[in-house]
């Protein structure tokens, strides 16, 4: 990765036509620091480019000379109807992407129909979101060293009325994103080459270091000790929040505190998937956090049809990770997931756009699906199945 050389302004990202292209707006509208921070994978980046590249390897097989004119993409989740089988992943720290990112984010997902995830680490507080949104909201949890912490983030996802507890599975130990980590100088402190490159970026500082300053973890921040208030000392201080201790038995118990849906994410084998189902869980992701955790991991959609196979009936399966077009979107869906989750698609149409940019995004994948569906011979996600696949 190199540094932007020039400011980049307008609405470039609205004649975007695939993701790729809006990765590339968004990569020259915000600081090098903050677009790493999203791009990166773990040490080697292996899993981060396998996952797309075990998506490229599934080819899909047509049917042809079917009457498509008429066809939607609705599908059922949880019961619920969603407009496309979309969900928008939890991420922490959209707010250095755009302002009160986690709003815009949530706001695009109700917009058209489909649930947005609010991570633990988000910059503006889960009641704020709620209030601020509407839609069909979903809390991730990170089952933290402080309990009574992690317990309080529940108890208020309740109140506020989120539909779905979501809780990660995979980063009991911090993943190593070095490309993020080199942009520093120490934790928190920007590099002289990256404060100079911030300096390029105006209309980053306008939108978000000068009204509000560096985003806060909001759901949070109260509970930090003292030292770890400040931008820096919380951005230092977040690592430390997670436990290597979580286990089977936290499920158990957020299966007794929590009343609605219960997801856990971070699944990648058949086993595990099972231990999901026989504490009663309803729903997992099948997921290696985007490639930030462990480096070498399985991409979700090679292991995600043996999991099907063995829990597909009785659980609900959503799968993530290096879903860029409607035809990986399709692929997923015709191997038995009833959901794919999408990270860094739409933060790429939230740091190039803000809200309009998120629309975007979710326009494009909505109108690749539309097509594949067409092209595929399917009227509606019913149709999709496993005889498309190769
Ligand atoms: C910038 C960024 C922040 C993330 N933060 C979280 C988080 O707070 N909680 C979580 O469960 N997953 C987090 N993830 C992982 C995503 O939820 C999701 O699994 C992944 O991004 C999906 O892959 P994709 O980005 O290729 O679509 C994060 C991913 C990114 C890119």
């Amino acid at each position: 990765m190199t540094l932007k050389r020039k400011y980049y302004s307008g609405k470039s990202y609205q004649r975007t036509l695939s993701i790729e292209e809006l990765r590339r707006v968004a990569k020259k509208t915000v600081p090098n620091f903050s677009f790493e921070y999203v791009e990166g994978g773990s040490e080697s980046e292996r899993t981060l480019q396998w996952n797309s590249r075990a998506l490229d390897e599934i080819k899909l097989v047509p049917n042809t000379l079917i009457d498509t004119s008429s066809r939607h993409q609705r599908t059922s989740l949880f019961g619920q109807e969603i407009n496309s089988p979309l969900v928008i992943a939890p991420t922490g720290l959209n707010g250095m992407l755009s302002k009160r990112g986690d709003v815009a984010l949530a706001r695009a997902a109700a917009r058209l129909g489909i649930p947005f995830s609010l991570s633990t680490l988000s910059n503006v507080s889960l009641e704020e979101v709620a209030k601020e949104s509407g839609g069909k909201l979903w809390m991730q949890l990170y089952v933290m060293t402080d309990r009574e912490l992690t317990r309080n983030i529940i108890q208020r996802a309740d109140k506020a009325g989120y539909d779905a507890l979501v809780f990660t599975s995979d980063a009991n130990v911090f993943g190593q994103r070095e490309w993020d980590q080199r942009n520093y100088r120490e934790p928190a402190k920007l590099d002289f080459r990256n404060m100079l490159d911030v300096a390029r970026h105006p209309r980053w500082i306008f939108n978000i270091l000068v009204p509000d300053g560096i985003p806060k973890f909001e759901n949070i921040f109260d509970r930090m000790p003292p030292e770890a208030r400040t931008a820096q000392g919380g951005i230092a201080f977040v690592p430390k929040l997670f436990d290597a201790k979580i286990s089977w038995e936290d499920v158990k118990w957020l299966r007794d505190i929590w009343p609605r849906k219960l997801i856990i994410k971070g699944i990648l084998n058949a086993a595990d998937a099972k231990h999901a189902l026989h504490l009663g869980c309803d729903g997992i992701v099948v997921s290696n956090h985007g490639g930030r955790q462990l480096d070498s991991a399985v991409a979700p959609i090679e292991v995600l049809p043996e999991i099907i196979e063995s829990v597909g009936s009785k659980l609900t399966v959503l799968v993530d990770n290096g879903f860029r077009r409607g035809t990986d979107i399709i692929k997923a869906i015709a191997m038995g997931a009833d959901a794919v989750m999408i990270g860094r698609p739409t933060l790429y149409g939230l740091a190039a756009g803000g809200e309009a940019g998120v629309n975007h995004a979710l326009s494009i994948l909505t109108t690749e699906i539309d097509r594949v569906l067409g092209q595929t011979g399917c009227r509606s996600i019913d149709d999709v199945g496993p005889h498309l696949l190769r």
